[in-house]
């Protein structure tokens, strides 16, 4: 039977989606936007408008959409009447013991520790390591090449920017970052953050000068 995916979003991390979607055996593929618009070079998209969940009934499906709010909001309103499923690339490596909710996508070459648990509609994306006894709660977005080293708890709708790395917590003390904090690109986390909702930037490492 072709397997088939449909894939909420149309933009640059779509194609990523769709691209280990390809090597896992998906042949057919649906793509819907908001506003109907697909930067996916041979597949259109069709506007969330026009959009009729009952005929995707025996399809797969996954929100494709690094934004959070945007993941999560599709992923709400469509998980009770479509397949949410797992994308999962053939290049990752995820141990046994690791557990992966539905609706989440691991790009290539990133890998999941031993009982480590990412919850639903998350991004654990290219290159990144999640260590044993990590946690990733619904909705959050970890970014390329981070290290999330073992007992590190993200909550909700974080996102953890590129190269970003994490000190390691303990079975009494995991390093805690709550719900809602976006933490940028390159910052070092050597402990627990205290406030839901923050924005973290490191400091610039480089400075423009005159030749
Ligand atoms: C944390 C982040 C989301 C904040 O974005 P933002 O709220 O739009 O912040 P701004 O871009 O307005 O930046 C504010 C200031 O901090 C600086 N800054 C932002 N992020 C920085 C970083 N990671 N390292 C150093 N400086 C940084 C900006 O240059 C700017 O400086 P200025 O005021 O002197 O111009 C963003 O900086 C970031 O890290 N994005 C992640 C990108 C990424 O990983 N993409 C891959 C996704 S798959």
């Amino acid at each position: 039977m072709t397997k088939k995916l449909l894939v909420f979003g149309g933009s640059g991390h779509a194609k990523d989606v769709i691209a280990a979607a390809r090597v896992m055996g998906y042949e057919r593929f649906g793509i819907v936007t908001t506003d109907g618009t697909s930067h996916i070079e041979g597949l259109s998209a069709v506007a969330e408008a026009d959009f009729k969940p009952d005929q995707y009934a025996d399809w797969d499906c996954i929100a494709a959409i690094g934004n959070n709010d945007h993941r999560k909001r599709f992923y709400e309103q469509y998980a009770a009447k479509i397949n949410f499923v797992s994308i999962i690339s053939k290049e990752a490596s995820i141990s046994e013991s690791a557990t992966i909710g539905p609706g989440t996508y691991i790009g290539a070459f990133a890998y999941i520790g031993p009982d480590a648990v990412v919850g639903d509609a998350c991004i654990v994306n290219t290159h990144s390591i999640v260590g044993h006894d990590a946690k990733i709660s619904d909705f959050t977005h970890v970014g390329p090449r981070v290290c999330l080293s073992g007992h590190v708890e993200l909550g909700k709708n974080v996102f953890i920017g590129a190269g970003a790395s994490f000190n390691n917590g303990s079975y009494d003390a995991p390093l805690c970052v709550p719900d809602g904090v976006h933490i940028g690109m390159g910052c070092q986390i050597t402990e627990s953050i205290r406030h839901q909702n923050v924005r973290l930037i490191p400091k610039p490492n480089y400075i423009l000068m005159q030749r």
